[in-house]
């Protein structure tokens, strides 16, 4: 029963689309575990690009089932689009599977996540897609699951009820009202089109665990988002950690296998919150331009750093990674040199634990240790042998500050510029 889990290991953005994409060659089901349409996962295959709000990364390969688990929050509407590029691209969304069980967006919750970061003393930049009020609405116990999709008219009345409910915060808000029943119109055109995929994927993956199916479990976002170990309140509503695909999937513990963490070469981060790697020079640009670093779900600049062992390493204990698969090696090919972040100094004192508190977070100052960088390209290496003598450096350094093993190295966006590091 190999059951794998795929996560970030960062502030999201690693590359986990890419990676999911590679994996699922030998993969029978991924299954998305959390979060929603605030994830943009990339995937190139050729010279095509795609981006991934919801719908899991193995739908490149027909032969995948691709399950969006009980863990997320699911806007119909966002979903139903999605579902659509991907078949105008020309490939079957037939082996897609909809929790039952998963939460859905409705529009109050974009508006009052717009609501909340404007009127925010300590605005998060979310990506605006209503994550935080579903999962308040889940925890709440007045959110509606996508069984609802199968039961129009139980679906229009929860929605109508919860409009009223929103329409009044926002008229307390002084902002516009919901017009309520066009609303609705788009909701159950989206319903019509969702029901038939929506099934108890618990039943489903567990069966196919049993089968002993090859299943991946796709992480959104990144450790250092999630709403427990992240830099709260700089965080998202959910839990991204590998724990989060056993609530998340509704799997046991003891049916995982592996663990992946995908890690940056270095730090990117959107939206505020501490980043104590953060370059604001030259070099920053330089990794912005390079690594394309710009928002594939908001199209905002990513912030760029770099590489924090100290956050990393956090990040890859508390997932319990055993498999590191490290991306976008090939965006440092032109420093002289590169910093890697070994510990902190926070008030005067040194520290190699990442730090809850985000007034520490942010008076961490980076202590640095400094290798020399390769100055040549690595976009064409396939073996690890290919590589650069300091380019291996650099890596067997990261891989034993953050005490977990390579297994991946990543040199490009597309799918063969992607080899196991023990590849010959
Ligand atoms: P995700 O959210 O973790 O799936 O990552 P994103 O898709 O948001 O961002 C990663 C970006 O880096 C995408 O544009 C990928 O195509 C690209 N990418 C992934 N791996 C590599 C790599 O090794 N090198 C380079 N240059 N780009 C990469
Ligand atoms: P993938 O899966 C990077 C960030 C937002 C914001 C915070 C909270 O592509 O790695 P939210 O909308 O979730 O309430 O925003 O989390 N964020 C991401 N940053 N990659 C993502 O997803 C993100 N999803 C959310 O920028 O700082
Ligand atoms: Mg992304």
């Amino acid at each position: 029963m190999p059951v794998d889990i795929l996560v970030g290991t960062q502030w999201g953005d690693e590359g986990k689309g890419k990676l999911i994409d590679v994996l699922t060659r030998d993969v029978d089901m991924v299954v998305r575990f959390q979060g929603g349409n605030n994830a943009g996962h990339t995937v190139e295959i050729g010279d095509k690009r795609y981006v991934l709000h919801l719908v899991p990364s193995g739908i490149f390969r027909p032969e995948v089932t691709c399950v969006i688990g009980n863990g997320l929050v699911v806007d119909p509407v966002a979903l139903d689009e999605e579902l659509r590029g991907i078949e105008e691209k020309g490939f079957s969304t037939d082996n897609v599977q909809l929790s039952n069980r998963a939460q859905m967006i409705f529009i109050y919750h974009r508006v009052a996540d717009s609501l909340n970061e404007s009127g925010a003393t300590k605005k998060i930049g979310t990506t605006g897609r209503g994550i935080g009020p579903a999962y308040m609405d889940k925890m709440r116990r007045t959110g509606i699951r996508a069984i609802d999709l199968k039961f129009p008219e139980k679906l229009a009345e929860q929605f109508r009820t919860e409009c009223a409910r929103y329409n009044k915060i926002f008229a307390e808000a002084g902002i516009q009202q919901l017009d309520v029943e066009a609303e609705l119109t788009k909701v159950l055109e989206a319903a019509k089109r969702l029901a038939p995929m929506v099934c108890d994927t618990v039943y489903s993956v567990n069966r196919a665990v049993k089968e002993g199916k090859n299943v991946l479990f796709e992480g959104a976002q990144g450790a250092l988002l999630d709403i427990d170990h992240g830099t709260y309140p700089f965080v998202t509503s959910s839990n991204t950690t590998s724990g989060g695909a056993c609530t998340g999937g509704g799997v046991p513990p003891q049916s995982i296998r592996d663990v992946w963490g995908v890690i940056k070469a270095y730090t990117t981060r959107v939206g505020e919150g501490p980043f104590p790697t953060e370059l604001f020079d030259a070099t920053g640009e330089k990794l912005r331009q390079i690594g394309r670093e710009f928002g594939a779900t908001t199209g905002r600049p990513r912030r760029c750093g770099w590489f924090d062992a100290v956050a990393s390493r956090y990040a890859c204990m508390v997932n319990g990674i055993n498999k590191l698969a490290v991306t976008k090696l090939d965006c440092l090919d032109d420093l002289d040199e590169i910093a890697i972040c070994v510990a902190y100094k926070v008030n005067g004192v040194l520290t190699t634990e990442f730090p809850a508190s985000v007034a520490e977070l942010e008076a961490a100052e980076p202590v640095y240790e400094y290798l020399p960088g390769w100055k040549c390209s690595t976009s064409e290496a396939r073996k690890a042998a290919d590589l650069p003598e300091n380019a291996r450096k650099y890596l067997a350094r990261m891989a034993e500050l953050v005490d977990s093993e390579i297994a991946i190295i990543s040199v490009g966006p597309r799918r063969d510029q992607t080899f196991a590091a023990d590849a010959e």
